[in-house]
């Protein structure tokens, strides 16, 4: 591929993704899958004149999102109904292309130089105290990272052998979609979700249980309160507890083209987050601080890693 074609790529895919967020928005995929296929019931739903209409559905059909198989006439794609509502591509188009992320990504630059991420730039707080501001925004963030997570909470029943333990806690455990996984494989296996509505965990997490559970947790912050949640789950943890942290492992140097984008991932992170990704020895050296040794760290199919640390 060309230089120019990279880089019209990548601008391309920026139009690309507001005008899937708009596909989304207006509910078009279940518009027309109610029937409601004419130019005319399309603008009429979405509260639009026809003529501006035609031109975003004619750009929803250049993206393969629909077809326009006669005259002004429009008919579904496979990936136009997989961005329906309940469609498995629904939450991550509407929270990715939300112009509340959007505005956050705008300010990328700003929060790399602040170091607090273009949300807090942005909006003056960070996004978990958004959302509890925002209690549709916070459901259908829960879904989108429930969504995610179900394939990997398989991935870490197979991997690790949750057998021998009775209680679990899932720190920051959102909907609560890793334990219920974890508990269909291992019944006997009693767990508890503890996220904002139960406390905070800078502060205090529940005392006692076999295995602690982070899954993308500490890449939400930066390296000092990433430490405060590690300490606190080792003051709660008993003498045989384990800690099971579940996340992309950085590479040491970028590599262009890597699979899944990691870098890209780490930006993320700080823009929306104000966190990082982090290296092995970046992990490594963050359990030391707070105590806890990390003994094994088991790659896992999905590119995420599951880090296992025990109390010194
Ligand atoms: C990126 S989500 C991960 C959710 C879940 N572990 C998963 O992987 O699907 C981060 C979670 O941390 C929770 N959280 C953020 N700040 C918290 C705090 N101070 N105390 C407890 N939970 C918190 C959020 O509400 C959110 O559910």
């Amino acid at each position: 591929m060309t230089a120019a074609e990279t880089v019209r790529g990548w601008l391309r895919g920026a139009k690309a993704a507001h005008l899937a967020g708009v596909f989304t928005r207006l509910g078009i995929a279940d518009l027309i899958g109610a029937g409601e296929n004419t130019l005319g019931a399309l603008a009429r739903a979405g509260d639009m004149a026809p003529d501006r209409m035609i031109r975003l559905l004619r750009g929803f059909t250049d993206l393969g999102l629909c077809a326009e198989d006669e005259p002004e006439v429009f008919t579904l794609t496979e990936t136009g109904a997989a961005l329906g509502a309940g469609g498995p591509l629904y939450d991550l188009v509407l929270t990715s292309t939300d112009p509340v992320t959007e505005r956050a990504w705008s300010a990328l630059e700003a929060g790399a130089r602040s170091g607090r991420g273009g949300f807090y730039e942005t909006f003056g707080k960070s996004i978990f105290e958004y959302l509890d501001g925002d209690p549709e925004w916070r459901e259908r963030y829960d879904r989108f990272m429930g969504g995610h997570t179900t394939t990997i909470a398989e991935e870490v029943g197979e991997y690790h052998d949750f057998g021998r333990y009775r209680t679990a806690v899932d720190v920051g455990g959102g909907d609560g979609t890793l334990l219920a996984v974890l508990s269909r494989r291992y019944p006997r296996l009693r767990g508890r979700v503890f996220d904002r509505a139960d406390g905070d965990f800078l502060r205090e997490v529940p005392a006692g249980a076999d295995v602690y559970l982070l899954k993308w947790i500490l890449h939400d912050w930066p390296d000092d309160d990433a430490g405060t949640i590690l300490r606190t789950c080792h003051a709660a943890m008993p003498a045989h507890g384990r800690l099971l942290v579940v996340e992309r492992i950085l590479p040491e140097r970028a590599a262009p083209g890597a699979p899944r984008d990691p870098e890209l991932s780490d930006l993320h992170m700080l823009t929306v987050y104000g966190g990082k990704e982090r290296t092995r020895a970046e992990f490594e050296r963050l359990c030391a601080r707070a105590g806890l040794a990390v003994e094994l760290v088991t790659p896992l199919p999905s590119g995420m890693s599951l880090i296992e640390a025990v109390p010194v």
